[in-house]
């Protein structure tokens, strides 16, 4: 059996997640693991939150409480969410971990001992009235390039602008406010990147069949810009004290410990249940490392976390493909907390099952470019695909069958020309199915799904069944019979994506997706087959609910439309 290692990007546990997050890279690794357990592999799905650096402080000084408790609450409620969205985390843990900080630790010191780490003495900003470095966010001032005055220390939110405190024009202190600053010497530990550069552009070079031709384009502009050393430390409380001799009073940056977080996370999960992070990890065979983010972490994951790992000259896994996800707009702004305009996750699934959302998301996934949400299209979707195409098939067919016969898949009669055509068309697109979900093109592959349920509508409406009844019921019960085998067929291929609706439809069947065991070499003909004739069924409730127009002006006015 295969394995496959599948991590989505460690969200920033300060702040909520909205849509935009969650198909930013939650839920397509999500979707893309439920696939690849249904195909039989090993998989091990690991996500957690990001809690170090200087937001979480930010934050926890904002509301009055300590670090720590600050990240308690939000990882709860990031942890709460995911499973309302029905995320199948084999691990949801934290990069603050003492699992991680032991694998953050390791991996430092092999960094060290190799010869890959610099010290370097560098000018930050220090604030006379706060007493203290002031590095990143805890700088706010004028941007140089675009004149924005809210500008942050590590970014401008305006232009996007990667910056350094010290380019900031009029700089003060984000903690006080306090323009009392000075520039002092202080020194700290880099990773030598254009020491391992070579190794790594040999590296990223072997990635160019696997990763998508956006994130192996952005790896190789990186490397051919040339890599600067990176500054892995930090004057700051919360984080990994440094574990080397004169620097205990520093902690490693938060874009040094996170990404290794999957690792430190793994690590988790291996202890509280008895297994090895080895094996996924450190000298592990056959693993297919894939890795799920926002286009702007691509840079992190195709350059940084891999020379961090190169640079132990350990065995690391390294990651095979990976996938970067554009924006998602929220009826064509974009989503804002402070302004509250945009639906976020955890409301969102108070509107509606999940389900909803995962379809819509994965049928809208930003991947060749940004999409929009917007309610008019959300509602759009969920009437016309889900209610309308497949929940309409489900309950004409199952209805039908048992007002004509009971309910129970139906005996005799023969298949004719029409069920060939049917299988042939359904195989195509099942394959296609296939090929774009191992291709991470989720787009493509709910297109497919989609198709395959029209296929359904399609068949049943040529057919006829309610017309032959009345002449031939013997051709009518082979009709019903393969509408209700496509039912099935419908609910195993619409698992990864639709997991709750999907056992809704296999329940209704008496049957549970837990008894399929592997989708690999899914055959159609040989589906269409699976149920036997007597076998009991219930119709019962309709799996979706119709979105009216209005519903969809409440939800517009309960959560802001665009400016
Ligand atoms: N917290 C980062 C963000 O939201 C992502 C970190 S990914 C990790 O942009 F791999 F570094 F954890
Ligand atoms: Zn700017």
């Amino acid at each position: 059996m295969s394995k496959t290692l599948v991590t989505s990007a460690l969200p920033y546990v300060n702040g909520v997640p909205h849509l935009g997050h969650m198909v930013g890279c939650l839920l397509p690794s999500d979707v893309y693991a439920r696939f690849m357990r249904m195909m039989g592999n090993e998989v091990l799905y690991i996500g957690g939150t990001d809690e170090h650096g200087t937001p979480s402080e930010v934050g926890a000084a904002k509301e009055g409480i300590s670090v720590e408790e600050y990240c308690n609450g939000y990882h709860q409620r990031h942890k709460k969410t995911y499973e309302d969205f029905e995320l199948s985390f084999d691990c949801f843990g934290r990069t603050s971990s003492d699992a991680n900080k032991e694998m953050v630790y390791h991996i430092f010191e092999a960094l060290d001992k190799n010869g890959m780490i610099e010290e370097r003495t560098i000018k930050q900003i220090y604030s006379i009235d706060d007493e203290r470095f002031l590095p990143d966010r805890y700088v706010t001032g004028t941007c140089p390039y675009c004149g924005y005055d809210k500008a942050r220390g590590d970014q401008c939110e305006n232009c996007t602008k990667v910056l350094d405190p010290t380019d900031l024009i009029n700089p003060r202190s984000t903690i006080s406010g306090s323009t009392n600053l000075e520039v002092r010497e202080t020194k700290h530990l880099f990773l030598n990147l254009p020491k391992i550069e070579p190794k790594l552009a040999e590296w990223v070079k072997t990635r160019e069949p696997y990763w998508p031709e956006i994130a192996y384009s952005i790896a190789q502009k990186w490397l051919k810009e040339g890599l600067q050393e990176r500054c892995i430390t930090r004057d700051l409380k919360w984080g990994f004290p440094v574990n080397k001799e004169g620097y205990e009073d520093k902690v490693f940056y938060v874009w040094f410990d996170a990404p290794i977080g999957y690792i430190g996370i793994t690590k988790q999960w291996a202890d509280a249940n008895g297994k090895d992070w080895k094996e996924w990890w450190y000298g592990a065979k056959d693993v297919d490392y894939v890795e799920f983010m926002g286009k702007d972490n691509v840079p992190y994951h195709s350059i940084s976390f891999p020379a961090t790992l190169l640079g132990t000259g350990e065995p690391w896994t390294f990651v095979k493909n990976l996938k970067g996800f554009s924006y998602l707009t929220y009826e064509g702004g974009k989503f804002s907390k402070s302004e509250k305009r945009g639906i976020f996750a955890e409301d969102a699934v108070k509107e509606y099952p999940a389900d909803y959302w995962r379809y819509w998301l994965m049928a809208n996934a930003p991947e060749s470019s940004d999409s929009s949400f917007s309610f008019d299209l959300f509602a759009a979707v969920v009437n016309k695909d889900l209610n309308g195409v497949l929940g309409n098939f489900v309950s004409r067919v199952l209805k039908m069958t048992e007002s004509k016969i009971g309910e129970e898949v139906p005996a005799g009669g023969k298949n004719t020309e029409l069920e060939a055509e049917l299988i042939k068309t359904l195989q195509e697109h099942v394959n296609d199915y296939f090929k774009y979900m191992n291709e991470l093109e989720f787009r493509k592959a709910t297109n497919e799904l989609r198709a395959i349920w029209v296929e359904g509508n399609n068949y049943i409406s040529v057919a006829e069944p309610w017309t032959v009844i009345k002449e031939n019921p013997e051709r009518a019960a082979a009709i019903l019979r393969n509408c209700i085998s496509l039912i099935r067929i419908f609910a195993i291929l619409s698992a990864p994506i639709m997991p709750k609706i999907a056992e809704d439809m296999m329940n209704k069947l008496g049957l549970s997706l837990k008894d399929v065991t592997s989708i690999k070499d899914f055959n159609v003909e040989k589906e269409m087959n699976a149920l036997q004739a007597g076998h009991k069924f219930s119709v019962g409730n309709t799996l979706f609910e119709r979105i009216t127009p209005e519903r969809i002006e409440e939800l517009k006015q309960k959560y802001g439309s665009a400016k």
